[in-house]
């Protein structure tokens, strides 16, 4: 279970002034439950990822994940926690069944635990067929796979996947839709992100939509639609985009 309270980012610009990459952010994700973490490019899902991930250290506000604040408990917040990052580095020269023993390692699992939840991990992002092979040799698909394993190998009760589906082809994207699906039955708390309405629409229980780094709206897409009355999910986002715009435009009318 994740409780997200007023997260912020603030990253200094050029001239010394603040941009807040994330603002004033608040949601919860319970556990079974799948929510999808929506925005446009630099709309902040990235930052907010890296800070509940607490690989980013939060300007202000908090959150709180499996009982344990990301600020104060980052190490229990990393064991109980897979984080697929976009940038996730893998080497090479190893190969994925190597990869996957070695963060199981560094994750303090048993060697014969391990190479348990491997097989079960191989047969559900099917990866039997280049487990032996150098991982430079693979294709993005299939080091999309590899990724996903190695953050999980732990077993967290909790995962944050940054648009694990990104430049995918649909075989493999629907593979690893099917994967989250699966977490979810048991029983995990899983966020992922997308820029893609119909992706959020197809794998999310709930939907948080967020628009320059501020939460726009929180809810199932069945709550959305009667709360703006329009149907399509394109039209839906940019209802809520520009009622926010529009707010914006009063403030400053008034001065
Ligand atoms: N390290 C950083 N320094 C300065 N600005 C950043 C940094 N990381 C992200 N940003 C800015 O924060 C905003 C949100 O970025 P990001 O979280 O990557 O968005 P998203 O993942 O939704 O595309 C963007 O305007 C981006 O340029
Ligand atoms: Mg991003």
């Amino acid at each position: 279970m994740i409780e997200v309270m007023n997260l912020s980012k603030i990253f200094r610009q050029k001239d010394g002034s603040p941009f807040y990459a994330v603002k004033n952010l608040s949601f919860s994700a319970n556990s079974g439950e799948i929510v999808g973490l929506l925005g446009v490019n630099g709309a902040g899902k990235t930052t907010t990822m890296r800070m509940l991930s607490t690989v980013l250290k939060s300007s202000k506000g908090t959150a709180i994940i499996e009982g344990y604040d990301i600020n104060k408990d980052s190490q229990k917040v990393r064991s109980k926690m897979g984080f697929l990052s976009g940038d996730t580095g893998l080497y090479g020269r190893l190969t994925p069944r190597e990869t996957i023993r070695y963060f199981g390692k560094l994750y303090d699992v048993e060697n014969s635990i391990i190479e348990n939840r491997m097989k079960k991990l191989i047969d559900l992002l099917d990866m039997n067929e280049f487990m032996d092979k150098r991982i430079s040799l693979l294709s993005t698909g299939m080091k999309q796979k590899v990724s996903i394993a190695r953050s999980i190998i732990h077993d967290p009760p909790v995962m944050i996947f940054d648009e694990p589906t990104s430049g995918l082809d649909i075989l493999t994207a629907r593979n690893i839709v099917s994967f989250i699906h699966q977490c979810k039955e048991e029983g995990k708390c899983v966020i992922f992100s997308t820029h893609i309405m119909r992706e959020a629409e197809r794998i999310a229980d709930k939907i948080v939509m967020i628009h320059k780094g501020e939460l726009l709206a929180e809810g199932t897409w069945t709550e959305m639609k009667e709360a703006t009355g329009k149907q399509d999910l394109d039209d839906i986002f940019v209802n809520y985009v520009d009622s926010v715009t529009k707010k914006e435009g009063e403030i400053h009318n008034e001065f």
